[in-house]
């Protein structure tokens, strides 16, 4: 939100005189004199005004999970057990899921408070490859690339597929990154083929890998480099 909205908000001002207070030099943002009243601010900066608190910023959080196979990914479910069950964390209500995993798949997770964070994790426009493992029921064929690279039409969403990139590692066994994150995507890509999906496992998300160090259920908190990768 702009700084002059979220003065705006205080009772005690009106526009003009938010106008005022920050041409004059008397708000701080994250400790510095901001006269910019278009200046974006958001939960995570402390915005005061003299001396006084408006703000007090929260901090942006970021993990990663080592998803198990069976557990939900989502922040509530009546039946499963959630992701943020397994987390051992303040406040969790405040997370959410930088991406989903479909409950029979494994792997990297990205969980955050910073929803501007999550959006460049998640939309297609940012390029961010998440790269996955794969395990069929029929073997993989060489042809299945070139159709990857020219994209499946998902007749549902009434659209076409990003160019993906599968590299065939064994008989029945691939890696495939994607730019964007379709509805069971992967399983459908295959699914094309008849060729059923068995074992599907995110090994990255951009610039960030599953710590090999994360048993199924661990998660830990992103770098300083991770959170900037993205
Ligand atoms: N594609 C799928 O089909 N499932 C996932 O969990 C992720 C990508």
């Amino acid at each position: 939100m702009r700084l002059d909205r979220i003065l705006s908000n205080l009772p005690r001002f009106n526009r003009q005189e938010v106008r005022q207070l920050i041409a004059s030099g008397r708000v701080k943002v994250d400790g510095h004199c901001s006269r910019d009243p278009r200046l974006d601010v958001s939960l995570f900066n402390r915005v005061e005004l003299d001396d006084q608190l408006v703000q007090a910023g929260k901090t942006a959080r970021y993990f990663m999970l080592n998803k198990p196979i069976g557990v939900v990914s989502a922040t509530e479910h009546p039946a499963h057990q959630t992701v943020i069950d397994l987390l051992n964390e303040p406040d969790k209500h405040e997370l959410h899921l930088a991406g989903r995993l479909d409950l029979n798949t494994s792997g990297l997770l990205l969980i955050t408070n910073d929803g501007q964070w999550s959006r460049r994790v998640t939309q297609p426009v940012s390029k961010q490859a998440k790269v996955y493992w794969v395990s069929t029921e029929q073997p993989i064929e060489a042809h299945y690339a070139e159709t990857f690279a020219a994209g499946i039409y998902f007749k549902f969403e009434d659209l076409t597929t990003l160019p993906a990139r599968l590299e065939i590692l064994a008989p029945y066994n691939a890696r495939l990154w994607l730019y964007e994150g379709r509805y069971h995507q992967v399983k459908r890509m295959f699914g094309h083929f008849q060729n059923k999906v068995i074992g599907l496992h995110r090994e990255h998300v951009g610039a960030i890998t599953l710590d090999p160090q994360l048993a199924p259920g661990e998660y830990r908190a992103l770098t300083r480099a991770e959170i900037a990768s993205v």
